[in-house]
């Protein structure tokens, strides 16, 4: 039996994993400790609150006698790291966030982890799974063939360097202390519970309340999508079969500018308000509800500083050596993510009116980590 602590739990990855998790396997113990940032969400969790295999735990990952403290009570075998800051566009404003957590988190982990698998030796196997970015890699130019594991790092933004530096942390944990370690760097995920801060979950949201679809520069930048449901058969396939020290690239074999998503989510959405009266009465400000195509709330913006042009991952390793592929095709994964967005309105909506906020503060007052 694999005893869990899933840092970023109710983050949008992260909670992901849990569900992923739980559903394959529920006799498994699965503990979130999460910050609740502005980006950790805890009706991400509702479906398996209450459930007595789970417990989430309101923490931050550099609270290092708090991690410790977890590791031993629930005899943790396996951490699956998630907690970041995770948004480029943030890392560019304030980038001391992202060093506290991405780097110093990381490492108050990795030092928890030292002391108590491999000084107490609280449990007789362990691993520490890093779940990190292509971003790493830095950026493609067109003709450059995709990122592999042995691609040199060059890290453009604050928020890819501190990943990087979190990356070699795991590394040298490995090679000087012992500590088992696996880190896989993913490409772009989409998918449920993903904050309407991030380029899809944004143009839908946008879409469905009528709002400009703001596209950065030429719109001609390319990233590579993976469905979040995809990556977490990946990190599990690691957990099992991975061997520590090694690194596997995930990604969804799927490069596509940015404009060309933007146009097929407006597709998406012009099909799905034409065949549903009940979508035209709900959402009445998006142009489709009127007839008209969703492309025509397109803006081009001003560009972001440093923007990466292109990210593609080779994940022949991981598709080789643990028999990875990524199942969800684009169309589907898109259509999914639209349909679940239509879904679970409230889960937005509170997040975008704010009162998702104040009912955390009434839960856990004003603690570090909550914004
Ligand atoms: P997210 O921003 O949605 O969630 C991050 C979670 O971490 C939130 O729940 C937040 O509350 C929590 N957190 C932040 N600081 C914390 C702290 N100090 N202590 C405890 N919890 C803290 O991020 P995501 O998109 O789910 O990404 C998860 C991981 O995957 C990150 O490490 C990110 O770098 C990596 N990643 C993400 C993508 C992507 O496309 N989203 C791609 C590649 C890699
Ligand atoms: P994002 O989802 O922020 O992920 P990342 O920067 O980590 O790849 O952005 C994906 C791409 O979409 C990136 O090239 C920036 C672009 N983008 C826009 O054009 N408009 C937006 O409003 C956002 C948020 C992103």
């Amino acid at each position: 039996m694999r005893s869990l602590l899933v840092t970023g739990g109710a983050g949008f990855i992260g909670s992901n994993f849990v569900h992923y998790w739980l559903k394959h396997y529920p006799g498994d113990r699965v503990v979130v400790l999460d910050a609740l940032t502005y980006a950790g969400n805890l009706a991400s969790l509702d479906p398996i609150r209450g459930r007595p295999e789970f417990r989430f735990v309101h923490g931050d990952i550099r609270d290092g006698s708090l991690v410790e403290r977890l590791l031993r009570e629930e005899r943790t075998n396996t951490i699956v790291h998630f907690a970041a800051e995770s948004h480029v566009d943030r890392s560019i404003h304030g980038p001391g966030a992202f060093i506290e957590t991405n780097v110093l988190g990381t490492y108050t982990l990795l030092e928890a982890a030292r002391r108590v698998w491999l000084e107490e030796r609280v449990v007789a196997q362990h691993r520490f799974h890093h779940v990190s970015t292509d971003e790493v890699y830095g950026s493609l130019n067109p003709e450059d063939p995709p990122f592999v594991e042995t691609t040199p790092y060059a890290p453009n933004s604050p928020y890819s360097a501190s990943k990087a530096a979190s990356d070699h942390l795991v590394r040298a944990y490995h090679h000087t202390y012992g500590l088992e370690v696996t880190t896989s760097n993913c490409s772009n995920n989409y998918g449920p519970y993903h904050f309407p801060e991030k380029l899809i979950p944004l143009m839908i949201v946008n879409i469905l309340d009528g709002r400009p679809l703001p596209v950065y520069g030429d719109g001609r930048n390319v990233r590579d999508w993976l469905y979040v449901g995809d990556h977490c058969r990946g990190i599990d396939l690691i957990l099992k079969h991975g061997e520590p020290g090694q690194v596997y690239n995930i990604g969804g074999r799927c490069e596509l500018q940015n404009i060309e998503l933007v146009r097929a989510l407006c597709r998406i959405a012009d099909e799905e308000f034409a065949g549903n009266p009940e979508l035209r009465r709900r959402f009445a400000s998006c142009p489709a509800a009127r007839g008209i195509g969703c492309e025509t709330l397109i803006r081009f913006v001003k560009d972001r500083p440093g923007h990466d042009r292109r990210y593609a991952i080779d994940c022949t390793k991981i598709e080789r050596e643990l028999g990875f592929k990524p199942l969800v095709t684009l169309e589907q994964g898109l259509r999914a993510t639209f349909a679940w967005y239509v879904a679970n309105e409230q889960w937005w909506r509170l997040i975008m009116d704010g009162s998702y906020r104040q009912w955390i503060r009434q839960q856990y007052g004003q603690s570090e980590g909550v914004a």
